[in-house]
């Protein structure tokens, strides 16, 4: 059977550093409150830098680190939710940017935060069909264009970044094992961003109608229980248990959130990957992101069992176990 072997990963952060600090100047918080309540501090934001730049920079980090040409990649998917341009998609400008061949299938899913995840889980399927050989997959965002900068709610959570991977199809028992996406609707108060081109004269809307809202409290315990029982799903379907895993590479949204999900799952701290104390959460881009760090530092070796787990608006939930 043809699995996706991932065999190069990249990423970008933009260079611009907002710490904590710098946000205690702008909005009433301070840097006590955002590190005990989340574990960030600091993350990075884009100055004049485009989802389709951070986007295309991941991706040849992860065409070079996986020594793949770009003519010879026959797929892209880009997991995002702020895109530079309703339309032609995230995607079909990393196709160009990047030298890809004319003709070949480039699009965007939506599934904010488990964007990657939900683009990797589409990209394992074109691939286990026999029909696409390379695949790129990228999750980017830069939600530092639609939070609010007056509100302390969000915007100490959030920060832009990429991260992409090289997907081939190769027999054998490596690579990706199994990937599983949920969603549920009737959630999806609790996270949302309106259009802002509803805000034509005739719906009297002024730019705060196109911030990202949120209920945090309430994703709190959401996320909690669906990264729980994403793992455990993944889990389940290969028949392993939580003991088997090398590295769990959880969706960086909150400190607390991870350390609940480990717990759930009876994983010590070591075993999991955490680094939004640098870049907040940086939604779709959050996990490449985390990926392409641990396998710079050594951490991701042949044979290991890497999970994944994801939430995000939608709401969305998502996990995948891969075999390195
Ligand atoms: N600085 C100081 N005080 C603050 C701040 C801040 N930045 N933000 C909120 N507060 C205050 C609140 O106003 C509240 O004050 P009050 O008691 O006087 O009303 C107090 O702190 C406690 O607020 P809570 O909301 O109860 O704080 P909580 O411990 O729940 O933490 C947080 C809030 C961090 C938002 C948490 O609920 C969370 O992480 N939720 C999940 C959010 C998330 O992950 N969103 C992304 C989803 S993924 C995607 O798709 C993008």
């Amino acid at each position: 059977m043809m699995r996706s072997l991932i065999i190069g990963t990249g990423s970008h952060a933009p260079p611009r550093v907002i710490k904590n600090q710098d946000l205690e100047r702008i909005v009433d918080t301070s840097d006590e409150w955002i590190t005990s309540r989340t574990g960030i501090k600091e993350r990075r934001i884009v100055d004049g830098e485009t989802t389709n730049d951070i986007a295309t920079k991941a991706a040849k980090s992860a065409l070079k680190a996986a020594g793949v040409s770009p003519k010879e990649i026959d797929l892209i998917v880009v997991g995002t939710v702020t895109p530079e341009m309703l339309f032609p998609s995230t995607a079909c400008f990393v196709q160009s940017h990047i030298g890809a061949n004319r003709g070949i299938p480039a699009f965007d899913v939506s599934a904010a935060c488990s964007g990657f995840l939900y683009a990797l889980d589409v990209a394992d399927k074109y691939i286990r069909t026999g029909i696409h050989k390379k695949a790129l997959v990228i999750g980017v965002d830069l939600f530092s264009k639609i939070i609010d900068w007056k509100d302390r709610n969000t915007c100490v959570l959030f920060g832009d970044g990429a991260g992409a991977v090289v997907l081939s199809a190769e027999k054998g028992k490596r690579g990706i094992l199994s990937t599983h996406i949920h969603a549920d609707g009737h959630y999806w108060k609790t996270l949302y961003t309106p259009l802002a081109i509803c805000s034509s004269p005739l719906h009297h809307k002024t730019p705060e109608h196109s911030y990202m809202k949120m209920q945090g409290n309430e994703l709190f315990k959401i996320a909690v229980r669906t990264m729980g029982e994403a793992c455990q799903e993944a889990l389940d379907r290969n028949g392993l248990k939580a003991g088997d895993i090398s590295l769990l590479i959880p969706h960086q949204a909150n400190m607390r959130i991870i350390k609940a999900t480990g717990e759930r799952l009876g994983m010590p701290e070591e075993k999991i990957y955490i680094n939004l104390d640098k870049y907040g959460n940086t939604s779709a881009g959050s996990i490449p992101l985390a990926l392409d760090e641990a396998v710079k530092n050594g951490m991701v070796k042949s044979g290991d069992i890497i999970l994944f787990a994801a939430f995000g608006g939608g709401l969305t939930w998502a996990s995948a176990l891969v075999r390195w």
